[in-house]
């Protein structure tokens, strides 16, 4: 079983959630995914008929909200003032609103203050578990003893976020979803508060032309190693 911290940082559409819940499964660790936690806040953004680029009303609404964020690997629930929010805060609204909502300071201030509080509760029980997001390796847990910075071509990301929407029941062709993926790295690695980026002593792996599978045995190896 996995003991501590894997952080797992990276742009959208390189696999990560899957592979961040399938690791934590076979891993016997817990799972946080922290993009969920923005997603959150976005919905009662918009809910609360603010618009997501004004910084302060948005940190107001983050302040005010009462959510639950799972930790199982296998049904990660989410909870909005009591609400099961898990599948609708991957519409295409929250996904378009997610960015601006995420670069307000105070909201990274607070969410990364829960988000550590909810990774020492895992470790305590679990012992073990698995940080998917954006700065996990460079803010949120920067001792993580294994910090892994997924990435993938912009051609392939945008595949497999298509087929993701199509999946879900949601119509996108390969050029939206591209636009949209390209949109939100933009917002996200451009941003003043703690820019996607990739830890100083992140592993790089291009998951380009890997399976799922591949690039979990990969992972499961090097947290095998330094866990
Ligand atoms: O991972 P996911 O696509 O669900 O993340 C949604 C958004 O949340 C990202 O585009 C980014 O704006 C924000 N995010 C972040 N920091 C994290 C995780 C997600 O800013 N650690």
């Amino acid at each position: 079983a996995l003991r501590g911290v894997v952080a797992l940082d990276g742009p959208s559409g390189t696999g990560k959630t899957t592979v961040a819940r399938t690791l934590a499964d076979r891993l016997s660790a817990g799972y946080l995914d922290t993009g969920a936690m923005y997603r959150v806040v976005t919905l009662a953004v918009l809910r609360a008929g603010v618009d997501p680029a004004a910084a302060d009303a948005v940190a107001e609404v983050a302040a005010r909200i009462s959510y639950e964020i799972g930790t199982d690997p296998s049904a990660p629930r989410m909870l909005l003032d009591g609400e099961e929010v898990s599948a609708l805060i991957r519409g295409p609204e929250i996904t378009h609103a997610v960015s601006p909502v995420s670069a307000v300071p105070k909201v990274r201030e607070f969410l990364v203050a829960e988000q550590r509080r909810i990774i020492e509760g895992v470790l305590g029980t679990v012992g073990g578990v698995v940080v998917e997001g954006r700065d996990i390796g460079t803010v949120v847990t920067p001792d993580a003893p294994l910090k892994v910075f997924l990435t993938a071509s912009a051609e392939i990301r945008a595949a497999r976020r298509s087929a993701q929407d199509s999946a879900a029941g949601r119509q996108s062709t390969v050029d939206d979803a591209r636009a949209s993926v390209d949109r939100r790295d933009k917002l996200d690695s451009s941003r003043i508060a703690s820019p996607l980026r990739a830890a100083e002593d992140a592993v790089e792996v291009d998951t380009s032309e890997l399976s799922i599978d591949q690039v979990i045995v990969a992972l499961s190896e090097l947290a095998c190693r330094r866990g």
